[in-house]
C-alpha cells in the first residue's frame, strides 16, 4: 500500500480509469502457469495445521488448485456466489484512493503478472500469486468479506483525517500478516505470510518474533517492516472480534492515537497479552541478507 513507490500517478496506457485491465488469462505463458503450480504446491505442503480453516475452506470453494493460474472469469463465478466480492486485475500497485474505492465496492484488485522463475521466494511488488492465492480464499468467508468493504470504506476516511499511517498499519497487521487464535493453536489468516513458504513456517514457529494479542489502538501506533519477515505478530481471537472492534468509530481513536508516539516493532508493553516474547535473535543477525545460508 501507501510504503510502496507508485511506478504511475495516473492509469498507465490500456487501464481504464480506476485502474483495472483485463487479466487476459490466455496470454499466460506455460512458463508463467508453472511458476503458479510451483508455488502452489510448495504452500500446500505448509499451510495444513498451519493456515486457518477460513482460508484452507477458501481455497477449497474457489478451486484455486493446483492447475496454473486461476482465470478470474471463473473464480469471479464462485466467489460472488459466496460473499459478493469479485477480483479485477491491474497492472500493480494502485494509488490509495483507488484501492480504498475498489475494496468499498467489494473489488479486489491483484496484480496481473506474476514472479519470474528466479523470484519465487522474494518480490517487491505483490503479484497475481500473492493477491489471488494470498487473500482471495479469505474473501470468501463472509465475516472476514464484512471487514474488507468496512476497511476501504474507512480507508476513504481515513485519507481526509490525515491518519492514513495509522489505518495502513491495522491492515499491516491483520489483512497482511495477522495470526488467530484457534483451540489447536494459532494459525496464519495473514496474505503476506500465507504466501511465503519462509514465513508460513516463521510467523509461527521461530523463537525470534513477539506473537502479541491484538489490540486496535496499539497497532495502530506500531510501526512495521517491509523488507524482511516481522519482528511482531498480532494475534486476534477470531474474524468476528476482528470485525467488531473495528465497527467503533475510528474519529476518537485517531484523536487519542495521534498525540501518542509510534511504537518500536520490537516492544513489549506491559499491557500486552504476550503469547511469545521474542529473542530477535533472526532480526538481530541482519534478517533475510545475514541468513543466506538457509
Ligand atoms: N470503523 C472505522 C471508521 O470509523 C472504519 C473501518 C472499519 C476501518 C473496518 C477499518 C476496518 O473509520
Ligand atoms: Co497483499
Amino acid at each position: 500500500m501507501s510504503d510502496f513507490e507508485h511506478v504511475f500517478d495516473t492509469p498507465p496506457p490500456g487501464a481504464a480509469a480506476d485502474w483495472t485491465i483485463p487479466q487476459d488469462w490466455d496470454a499466460y505463458t506455460d512458463v508463467e502457469h508453472q511458476t503458479w503450480v510451483t508455488l502452489y504446491e510448495r504452500q500446500m505442503k505448509i499451510l495444513p495445521g498451519r493456515a486457518c480453516d477460513a482460508f484452507m475452506k477458501g481455497l477449497d470453494a474457489l478451486d484455486l488448485h493446483g492447475g496454473g493460474i486461476p482465470d478470474f472469469r471463473k473464480m469471479n463465478a464462485a466467489l460472488q456466489k459466496l460473499t459478493g466480492w469479485t477480483v479485477v486485475a491491474v497492472p500493480g500497485l494502485v494509488p490509495d484512493d483507488v484501492f480504498f474505492d475498489h475494496l468499498a465496492n467489494r473489488r479486489f484488485p491483484a496484480g496481473q503478472f506474476i514472479r519470474k522463475p528466479d523470484q519465487l521466494d522474494y518480490i517487491q511488488e505483490p503479484d497475481v500469486f500473492h493477491d489471488v492465492f494470498g487473500h482471495v480464499p479469505m474473501l470468501s468467508d463472509p465475516t472476514f468479506a464484512d471487514y474488507m468493504e468496512a476497511y476501504g470504506k474507512g480507508g476513504a476516511r481515513a485519507l481526509a483525517l490525515g491518519q492514513l499511517k495509522n489505518l495502513a498499519r491495522l491492515y499491516w497487521y491483520t489483512v497482511e500478516f495477522g495470526l488467530m487464535e484457534t483451540p489447536q493453536g494459532l494459525r496464519i489468516y495473514g496474505a503476506g505470510i500465507v504466501s511465503s513458504k519462509t514465513e508460513s513456517v516463521f510467523s509461527l514457529e521461530d523463537a525470534s518474533p513477539n506473537r502479541l494479542g491484538f489490540d486496535l489502538e496499539r497497532v495502530m501506533r506500531t510501526l512495521y517492516r517491509i523488507d524482511d519477515f516481522q519482528q511482531v505478530y498480532f494475534v486476534i481471537p477470531s474474524i468476528e472480534s476482528l470485525l467488531a472492534e473495528t465497527t467503533k468509530d475510528f474519529g476518537a481513536i485517531y484523536a487519542r492515537v495521534k498525540d501518542q508516539p509510534d511504537l518500536p516493532i520490537e516492544e513489549v508493553l506491559a499491557a500486552d497479552k504476550v503469547f511469545t516474547r521474542g529473542t530477535q535473535a533472526y532480526a538481530r543477525a541482519g534478517g533475510r541478507f545475514a541468513k543466506k545460508a538457509s
